[in-house]
């Protein structure tokens, strides 16, 4: 029997990924205790509504409450981040890539306050990576962001731990689950650009602005992520050469299709400096060759040669799996 360690912990921002942190850590509470010891409680939530919270932990049906708009506690989401005791805070705020606040101001202040952070949130890490990092180390507190790029797909971990000891040469690959799922759709159905957005829209994988998804600044944000966590560069996506998929045509697809490739978004960041967004063709028995909303990339490295992973980019459920291991991996070393 391990040993038990009760951990609280508070998440700000409580739309779809927020909800599903909560979720997945009411539904897992008993397993992560017995498999990791972890004693997950959450014991404040704070979102545009207002502030809940209960210092023993919330319980389902207080969090439920709280969803509908009630039990809100008089203070600021800064106030619940500084003076509700606990361990780790989770920022789940939407990505705002203009000067990535809120979630700045979240994590910066978790962080002064003793905090772990664990983020979902792209627009801090693209914008101001070296400065939250170099916090989180004077505060000898984790930043951990997995879920930021490629969604459940395990990357930034992976590399970091699984492929300890290699050279990253380079990652190439596809980092937009809505691009994608355009990108196939045009090309199976051979239906409008118009209409398919619409589709990646209704099934909730598109930013709240969907420019940023066809326009290839969402790619470029999370190739920005890992240019810095793993080239170990100092850039933000503003330094991305980009190209988006707002001019390819359903008769573009077909072409290349018939010449044995595939068109597809593609990232790319290597060791030399290159950091470009752009549809690419990829020969359709490549590895990145991948359909629908999946994410893939190609990892390739001095040793183990390419390592290509395929997953799921996008949703609630899977940004909880890397949150969650995210927490796991602070706790459970
Ligand atoms: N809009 C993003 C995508 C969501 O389509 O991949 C996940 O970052």
């Amino acid at each position: 029997m391990k040993r038990e360690r009760a951990v609280r912990l508070t998440i700000v921002g409580f739309g779809h990924v927020g909800g599903g942190v909560a979720e997945v850590i009411m539904r897992k509470h008993q397993e992560l205790k017995e498999i990791y010891g972890l004693d997950l409680r959450i014991v404040g939530i704070a979102d545009l509504k207002g502030v809940t919270i209960n210092e023993k932990g919330l319980s389902e049906p207080e969090i439920a409450k709280f969803r509908d708009g009630s039990v809100l506690a008089g203070m600021s989401t800064e106030d619940m981040i500084r003076e509700v005791e606990h361990e780790l805070m989770v920022e789940a705020t939407p990505t705002n890539v203009v000067d990535g606040e809120p979630g700045v101001t979240h994590i910066v202040t978790a962080l002064e306050s003793g905090r772990h952070v664990v983020t979902s949130n792209k627009g801090p890490l693209a914008l101001q990576y070296r400065r939250l990092t170099e916090l989180a180390e004077r505060h000898g507190r984790e930043l951990r962001f997995e879920a930021t790029v490629g969604g459940a797909m395990p990357l930034i971990s992976m590399i970091r731990n699984n492929l300890a000891g290699n050279r990253i040469i380079s990652i190439k690959g596809i980092l937009n689950g809505t691009c994608n799922y355009i990108l196939t759709r045009m090309g199976e159905e051979n239906l409008p650009y118009e209409h398919v957005l619409r589709e990646a829209q209704e099934i909730g994988i598109a930013e709240s602005d969907p420019t940023k998804d066809v326009e290839g600044i969402d790619t470029a944000v999370k190739l920005v992520i890992l240019a810095n966590a793993v080239f170990d560069m100092d850039v933000t996506y503003r330094d991305v050469k980009v190209r988006g998929i707002t001019e390819i045509t359903p008769d573009a697809l077909k072409l290349a299709h018939d010449a044995g490739y595939a068109i597809k978004l593609i990232g790319d960041v290597d060791d030399e400096g290159r950091l470009e967004v752009a549809p690419r063709l990829v020969p359709l028995g490549d590895p990145l060759n991948v359909n629908g909303t999946l994410n893939v990339a190609t990892i390739r490295t001095d040793l183990a040669g390419d390592i290509t992973v395929i997953g799921k980019g996008a949703g609630p459920i899977e940004a909880a799996s890397a949150i969650l291991s995210d927490i796991i991996g602070i706790y459970a070393r």
